[in-house]
């Protein structure tokens, strides 16, 4: 089997899963299915993909027992509040067909709004509830994480964050896990940019191995949770085929290098309103 990370309130989740932005919600379901086919027991999804129904049918039509997979929804920005929390959390386990969610996320920090310290309450009452195995956040930049830990009874289990080779976060990153919060990387093939350096072709030629496999092994190698997403079945099986090959020091070093500072999602600090609402 995979390997698996544990959480600061214990319990493990797989270090690779299967990611699903994107995803249309009419696809959904196969795509999950193929990857859960695939071997992977991780599915990350969220209200703002609008394809949490797909995700659900697929783990309920699964051979796999419900305890063996790990699934992760994240609440959208519209929703933030209190009471609103509660209410989409709902939602959402009524879309996924499941008793309970492994891992919910507040799926942007949404500063203007002010809501995430409030948002975060809800969250600990559904944790104490037993509907979640754990909680924790998105798109986190150091202040939000420090405005959270000032009231938070609950320390996140994770931050779920832009990181591939070109977008790193590394500071952000350490002072993640310095806090005790794991972090998750998405987008970890930068949407599939970053498959196009000359860097990683090389390493990847000279391992015998894809381009992508490369930059996920990468990712392993530094012992980050990464959420790879693809709809060919092709490439979802071969996104977890990452433990027969081990890239040297001086490959890490030179997929480190390839950081540009640029970011291809939204800026935490203004995402907007509209987006994943
Ligand atoms: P597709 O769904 O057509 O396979 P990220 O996970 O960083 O967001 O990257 C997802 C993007 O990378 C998608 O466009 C996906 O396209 C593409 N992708 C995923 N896996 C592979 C792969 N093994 N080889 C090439 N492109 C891939």
């Amino acid at each position: 089997s995979h390997p698996t990370v544990t959480l600061n309130n214990g319990i493990t989740i797989p270090q690779v899963g299967f990611g699903t932005f994107k995803i249309p919600a009419d696809d959904t379901q196969r795509a999950v299915e193929s990857a859960i086919g695939s071997g992977y027991r991780h599915i990350d999804t969220a209200a703002g993909y609008y394809n949490e129904a797909g995700v659900g049918a697929a783990v309920r039509a699964s051979s796999v027992a419900r305890e063996d997979l790990f699934v992760t929804t994240k609440l959208r920005n519209g929703d933030q509040g209190y009471e609103s929390t509660l209410t989409a959390f709902e939602n959402s386990r009524v879309a996924l067909g499941l008793d309970y969610v492994d891992l919910y996320l507040i799926h942007w920090p949404y500063p203007s709004e002010g809501l995430y310290v409030e948002t975060w309450r809800a969250f600990e009452k559904l944790y104490a509830d037993g509907v979640v195995r754990a909680i924790g956040v998105s798109n986190f930049l150091p202040e939000h994480l420090t405005t959270l830990l000032e009231s938070a009874d609950v320390v996140p289990a994770v931050n779920q964050i832009e990181v591939h080779p070109t977008f790193q976060q590394r500071s952000l990153a350490s002072d993640s896990r310095a806090a005790g919060i794991t972090v998750e990387a998405y987008s970890p093939l930068g949407r599939g940019e970053d498959l196009e350096s000359d860097v990683v072709v090389a390493i990847a030629e000279a391992h015998g191995v894809t381009a992508a496999q490369t930059v996920l092994r990468w990712h392993v190698q530094n012992g980050h949770i990464i959420i790879p997403k693809s709809t060919d079945p092709e490439r979802i099986a071969s996104n977890l085929d990452l433990f027969g090959f081990e890239l040297s020091a001086q490959e890490m070093a030179d997929i480190t290098g390839l950081e540009t500072g640029q970011r291809l999602g939204s800026d935490p600090a203004t995402a907007a309103f509209t987006q994943y609402r």
